[in-house]
């Protein structure tokens, strides 16, 4: 088989930071390489260095034997590399079918009105992954998972050689990665070479011919996946342990006022039912996980909580009513939300974004407490002066778990955490749940799909499911009852 892309000596330099050093790797025709490493490792970097988005600093980057280093992405797409982002960027006032025929035709905005064989073409490569049904919707309205397909609609739209894929499992549900992976292997089937990202690692490791794993923007291992994921470098760094799933002591029966009230929720948004009558109690110290996949509310009740949407029904705060309050004065009463967008401020840097974090507190605890934070997440001590936007995916996610642990809230509400976090993160986010829960007096109400990260950290746990509360009860109950489709 034919090398396609063969990448030497790769190095990408940020300031004092080397972000990519003299990375190397071969990938053949109808081969899937897996890329892994911990947040911030390089991986995103090492992607936009092929597709000519970063300049390389030093290395080569060929395709099919020809040097494309220096080139500028539109003459690298056009020779045949697609790029599927970690983040999903549509254009928001074109329908999917315009989106992906902008990736078709992406010097001449003019012709989409026009052109019958492009639409037709737009129409196919939205079938193939799997938008047929939504090809004439606009973005904003489209589930989380359809977003990511667009994207890789867009990536395979002018049929590339060479397919980089970011974190394409992030966010999606066990069904979705299943699809997501057979569109992948019916790439190899074409005899594409294939470079993937992702920290979902049974999932990569099902797909791909091989494994690299990278470390501070180095190689570390590379070889079939079974033994790279046993190599020891790779476990301490990336994989850790395994979370404990051990069942919780049962929680004592709690009485008396819930900290925590919503009774009867209901939130539409135009016709669309996102909530219907929601109940749930938390009370002081307790953790409580609402599982539910995309789209099944999660966020919007968080988001009615915090005080950011409209609703019907009553949230009771020990005991007063938040209804007309706003987000602010919410906040301010010790009800803090890290929100699954992050809404972290990108031309802050981290220090800035935490700062703002802890501006209600005196001097003395909140040195205190970013002491704790900067050792939980030591990756955020060393990125200090960073600007937010140019941090890698986990690190966002970690800045901005970080800056809601800032504002020392009573009731911290953490909206699906996991997104994009190396194991071995996940890892230490769970051992800090565990060290909030023993020593401080938060409660913390949790938003996952990830069940296996919920359980183990919920005292009770409530499922949603289309915008209604189908099961709850304690964790060590949840397999038997609940658990199917999830675990
Ligand atoms: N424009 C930039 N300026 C400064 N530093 C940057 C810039 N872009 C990336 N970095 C840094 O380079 C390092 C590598 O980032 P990269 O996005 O490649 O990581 P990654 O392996 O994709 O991580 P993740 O799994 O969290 O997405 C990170 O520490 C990041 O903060
Ligand atoms: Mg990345």
């Amino acid at each position: 088989m034919r090398t396609l892309l063969e990448v030497a000596g790769l190095t990408k330099r940020f300031g004092g930071l080397v972000a990519v050093k003299d990375l190397g790797f071969a990938i053949r025709e109808g081969e899937i390489l897996g890329l892994i490493g911990p947040n911030g490792s390089g991986k995103s970097t090492a992607m936009k260095l092929i597709m000519g988005i970063e300049r390389a600093n030093a290395g080569s980057v060929r395709l099919a034997g020809e040097e494309i280093v220096s080139w500028p992405t539109h003459r690298i797409a056009r020779a045949g590399i697609g790029l599927v982002f970690q983040h999903s960027r549509p254009l928001h006032r074109q329908t999917v079918r315009e989106n992906i025929k902008l990736a078709l035709l992406p010097d001449s905005l003019l012709r989409l009105v026009a052109d019958r064989a492009v639409d037709e073409h737009a129409r196919l490569i939205g079938e193939r992954v799997g938008l047929g049904a939504v090809l004439d919707r606009h973005p904003a309205t489209l589930p989380f998972a359809d977003l990511r397909r667009m994207e890789l609609a867009k990536a395979i739209a002018r049929d590339p050689k060479v397919v980089l894929v970011d974190e394409p499992f992030a966010g999606l549900t066990l069904g979705e990665v299943e699809n997501f992976s057979a569109l992948i292997r019916s790439f190899r089937e074409e005899g594409k070479a294939v470079l993937l990202v992702d920290h979902n690692v049974k999932s990569v490791a099902a797909l791909v011919d091989r494994v690299l794993a990278m470390y501070l923007g180095e190689r570390i291992a590379e070889g079939p996946a079974e033994v790279v994921m046993r190599d020891p470098t790779v476990r301490r760094v990336y994989l850790g342990g395994a979370i404990g799933t051990h069942a919780r002591d049962i929680a004592p029966e709690k009485t008396g006022v819930p900290l925590l009230h919503v009774s009867d929720l209901s939130v539409l948004y135009g016709k669309a039912q996102a909530l219907e009558q929601v109940s749930l109690e938390v009370h002081a110290g307790e953790f409580v996980s609402v599982v539910g996949l995309n789209g099944a509310g999660k966020t919007t009740l968080f988001n009615a909580i915090s005080g950011l949407v409209p609703y019907s029904g009553r949230i009771i705060w020990e005991g007063t009513s938040l209804a007309g309050r706003t987000p602010g004065a919410i906040a301010r009463d010790g009800i803090v939300q890290c929100p699954e967008t992050r809404e972290l401020f990108g031309d802050m840097s981290v220090a800035e974004n935490l700062d703002l974090g802890g501006q209600h507190q005196k001097p003395a605890q909140r040195a205190e407490r970013l002491a704790w934070l900067l050792d939980l997440f030591p990756i955020l001590q060393s990125r200090r002066a960073q600007m937010a936007r140019t941090l890698s995916g986990g690190e966002q996610q970690m800045l901005a778990i970080a800056r809601a642990l800032m504002m020392n809230p009573r009731l911290l509400i953490l909206d699906e955490p996991t997104l994009g976090l190396a194991p071995v993160i996940l890892e230490q986010i769970s051992r800090a749940l565990e060290v909030l829960r023993q020593t401080t007096p938060i409660t913390v109400l949790l938003g996952e799909q990830n069940v296996t990260f919920a359980l183990p950290h919920a005292d009770r746990v409530y499922v949603l499911e289309h915008a209604r509360i189908i099961w709850q009860g304690p964790a060590s109950r949840f397999a038997e009852e609940a658990g199917a489709g999830y675990l």
